[in-house]
């Protein structure tokens, strides 16, 4: 399996055009702008220094990305230097990964907002630079709320009628293709964020409280998934249970949806010239249910330097600039990826380009974690186990209710007496 996987790898960095030997390999995500970006924050550190790198993609759903690192670490395999890991993975790879304080030095992180440091340290050690940040976040069309002459919705209840009301309306005037709604609704770690943010903002917890109790057999979070069932074949289309960010993205920057829930690297490809909704959208904060408050899941990624790199300390020099001030700067302005160095958010250049950056900012700050810290190394399993449940429920096969109680058996079991 390695074999194969990592020779996949090599290819995907041949087609990038870096077939060579180089100095270092890179893996970067691949979803929307993000490995453009990230090639270019590498070109640009290689004229700086003169040393070579190969970029390589890696899967868009982060469940396969950690599978696919899962592999590769497990065979101690040097291939990839420096890796691009999610913000739920440090407990899960941290055996896996140099201490960056160690080799980058006391002040590494310094600037960067503490909750974000403090995911990445894992027994004392930082296994993994900051590099974006995430939070899920509302995109509307003012166009056409301001057409059915529509409130921005503050309840899932408002959302779903509003988003009945515009889609019916503009199937009447012609547009067959019209959705209400668009989200991540595939089994996969994307829909965890997504049912994360209904369940929490009902009223009904974290699935696993900070605390390490399994909290997810509750009617609030029970409601909450069947609300969202509701929502296949009327305001969102049958296809959305195999949707991932990048799909959702497509319906609605093609004009064919009203709503969408995604992250805000969004943001920037829906204002590029070849988009058909340019300057017709907004982002505001999620809705929440009649018990809740709006929840935005926290997601983000980080740079980490394998323990099996042949060159940890060059590795962290490109950790370093990738993750600078500058760097991360530019991502913002041109991809609308939100910084983790806390300044950046007073940056006038980086406002104009994402004004919702501040005016969301509380969003951001108080975004709701996935219960990876309480849960260790067995939250790849945990997310697992939910997502699948609230995938069931989506697909009519099961209820709330159902779903969540058979949850909670299933979590106590992988549990046993701590996690
Ligand atoms: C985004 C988030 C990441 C999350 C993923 C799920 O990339 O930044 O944290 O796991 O979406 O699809």
């Amino acid at each position: 399996m390695i074999r194969q996987l990592i020779p996949a790898i090599a290819l995907a960095g041949a087609a990038v055009g870096q077939a060579h030997a180089a100095d270092l390999t890179i893996s970067c995500g691949a979803v929307g702008a993000e490995l453009q970006l990230c090639k270019e924050g590498v070109a640009a550190w290689e004229k700086q220094t003169g040393h070579s790198v190969d970029v390589v993609s890696t899967p868009n759903s982060s469940t396969e990305r950690l599978s696919l690192y899962q592999q590769i670490l497990s065979a101690h395999s040097s291939d990839i230097d420096i890796m691009q890991i999610d913000v739920v993975w440090p407990g899960l790879l941290a055996n896996h990964l140099v201490d960056l304080r160690k080799l980058g030095g006391e002040d590494v992180v310094d600037g960067n907002f503490q909750a974000i440091v403090d995911n990445n340290t894992i027994d004392g050690r930082l296994v993994a630079m900051p590099w974006f940040t995430d939070a899920g976040v509302l995109y509307y069309r003012k166009d056409l709320l301001a057409k059915y002459d529509q409130d921005l919705p503050e309840t899932w209840q408002a959302m779903t009628d509003t988003a009945e009301t515009i889609q019916q309306g503009e199937r009447q005037a012609g547009n067959d293709k019209m959705w209400g709604y668009v989200f991540q609704g595939r089994a996969y770690e994307g829909l965890t964020c997504n049912a994360l943010e209904w369940v929490a903002s009902h009223g009904g917890g974290t699935i696993v409280d900070d605390q390490g109790e399994i909290t997810i057999d509750n009617p609030h979070a029970a409601a909450a998934l069947d609300q969202a069932a509701q929502w296949i074949g009327t305001i969102s289309p049958d296809g959305v249970l195999n949707y991932t960010e990048e799909e959702a993205r497509g319906v609605f920057q093609s004009g064919n949806a009203v709503f969408m829930r995604n992250w805000p690297y969004a943001w920037s490809l829906t204002q590029s010239e070849d988009s058909d909704v340019r300057d017709k959208v907004g982002v505001t904060t999620l809705p929440h249910g009649p018990d809740g408050t709006s929840a935005a899941t926290l997601g983000g990624w980080n740079l980490a330097v394998s323990r099996y790199s042949e060159h940890p300390d060059l590795a962290v020099e490109l950790v370093k600039f990738l993750t600078s001030e500058a760097e991360q700067k530019r991502r913002a302005i041109v991809g609308s990826y939100n910084p983790t160095i806390k300044s950046l958010y007073q940056d006038p250049e980086v406002l104009a380009a994402v004004p919702f950056f501040g005016k969301l900012y509380d969003t951001f700050s108080h975004a709701v974690a996935r219960p990876s810290a309480a849960t260790g190394d067995k939250y790849g399993r945990v997310s697992n186990a939910f997502f699948n449940a609230a995938h069931q429920v989506l697909a009519g096969d099961t209820s709330g209710e159902q779903a969540v109680s058979g949850l909670q058996h299933e979590l106590e079991r992988m549990k046993r007496r701590r996690w």
